[in-house]
């Protein structure tokens, strides 16, 4: 029986709270059931359920993956590194239509950012790539990124001690630690360190009412609402899974160019023409321009588009310009990295390769 006038005295207390908190409530519990709040630190990748205990990260890695992601005889002109495309204090992005790499050639894609790429399922805009470690092979030996061959990479690598010494430390108990395996998992440990807590967005979902203004919550409301859910949830708000772009209606061709068939190219099933990766907004309001393509450059533009080709629905003016607004409280707090020092070249080190 004393339960009663407990049960009664909280219901009295909750119908006194302003009506606002409890629409915070509500609209954050909403939020909860679709996205995480990315975690102010990771110290542990890979996590499976076959591997639960995953894979620790080690600050010799990342100290290694530091220089490797900035060193530019990694490439064969001595000239690009993963920092010319993915730039650490531009949201990890080149700002660019497509990225320019070896030879001043043009990609055929968009740079997307490695923050916060820890938390994708799969890597690129069509998924090819499981992994980081998978991912970071790929631009290395690109003729259009870095042009180079593993062999090459090793062959720099060996040419400076102080390169040796860092695998030797990084990678303990491994005869022969300079390999581009290694390379691939010291850049990929280095990655893993860039995530972007504390966004507006996230101190709302940890129960900060007052992180988020009246519009931006709008904007989140009509985020969920409209369906951006269905492609666009869990820590990254996409980069989970895949879609047609154009679910409902084929953008035109100078947003989706023919020529570039999305997952079509990685499986050869017709069904995954012109599907994508539902790409992760995370700092979208950083990583300017948009889509695989990269000629959209207004993020206004970005979501009408997106609630046309996706959802088939015409937004308000109103509430495309409350989701923006939404959009903006996901840029977080943007890692610091410090410029490392790099080796210096020796006799042996090759020289590089004309472009
Ligand atoms: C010449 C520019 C260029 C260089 C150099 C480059 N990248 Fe990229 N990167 C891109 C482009 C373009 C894509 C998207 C390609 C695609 O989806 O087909 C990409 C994709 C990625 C992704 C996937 C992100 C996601 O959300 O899918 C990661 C991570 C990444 N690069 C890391 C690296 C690393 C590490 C290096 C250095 C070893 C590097 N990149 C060098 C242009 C570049
Ligand atoms: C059916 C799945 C789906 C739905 C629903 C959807 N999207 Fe997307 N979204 C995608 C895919 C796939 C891409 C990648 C398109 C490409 O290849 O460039 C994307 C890309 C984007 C981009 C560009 C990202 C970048 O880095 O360039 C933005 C912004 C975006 N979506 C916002 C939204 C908003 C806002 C909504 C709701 C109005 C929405 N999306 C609904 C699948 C979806």
């Amino acid at each position: 029986m004393k339960l009663v006038p407990l049960l009664s005295a909280t219901a009295v207390a909750l119908s006194a709270l302003p009506a606002l908190a409890a629409e915070d409530a509500e609209l954050r519990e909403e939020a909860q059931f679709y996205f995480e709040a990315i975690p102010t630190e990771i110290s542990v990748i890979k996590q499976t359920e076959d591997q639960p205990e995953g894979v620790p990260l080690t600050s010799e890695k990342i100290e290694l993956g530091r220089w490797l992601f900035f060193d530019p005889r990694m490439s064969s002109s001595g000239l690009i590194s993963c920092q010319t495309c993915h730039n650490v204090g531009l949201g990890g992005v080149d700002g660019l239509a497509v990225s320019i790499g070896h030879g001043w050639q043009s990609g055929p894609r968009n740079s997307p950012t490695m923050l916060n790429a820890i938390f994708n399922a799969a890597q690129f805009w069509d998924g090819r790539a499981a992994d980081l470690a998978e991912q970071a092979k790929g631009p290395v030996q690109a003729s259009v990124e870095m042009s180079n061959t593993p062999d090459a990479v090793v062959e720099t690598l060996n040419s400076m001690p102080e390169y040796v010494e860092a695998f030797q430390t990084a990678f303990p108990g491994d005869n022969d630690p300079v390999n581009f395996d290694n390379f691939a998992e010291a850049i990929e440990q280095f990655e893993a360190t860039l995530i972007t807590p504390n966004s507006k967005f996230d101190l709302f979902l940890n129960g900060d009412d007052d992180a988020m203004s009246e519009q931006e919550k709008r904007g989140l409301q009509a985020f969920m609402e409209t369906g951006c859910t269905a492609c666009h949830y869990g820590v990254n708000f996409g980069g989970q899974d895949y879609h047609p772009f154009g679910v409902i209606a084929r953008p035109g061709a100078e947003v989706l160019p023919a020529g570039d068939r999305g997952r079509f190219e990685v499986t050869q099933t017709v069904d995954d023409e012109y599907v994508f990766r539902a790409s992760p907004l995370r700092n979208i309001a950083l990583t300017a321009p948009y889509f695989h393509s990269g000629v959209v450059w207004d993020l206004k533009e970005a979501v009408q588009i997106m609630s046309s080709s996706q959802l088939g629905t015409e937004l308000s003016d109103e509430q495309v310009d409350d989701i923006v607004a939404f959009l903006h409280t996901l840029t977080g707090d943007q890692p610091e990295v410090v410029h490392p020092i790099l080796p210096m070249r020796r006799d042996e080190t090759p020289l590089p390769a004309p472009m």
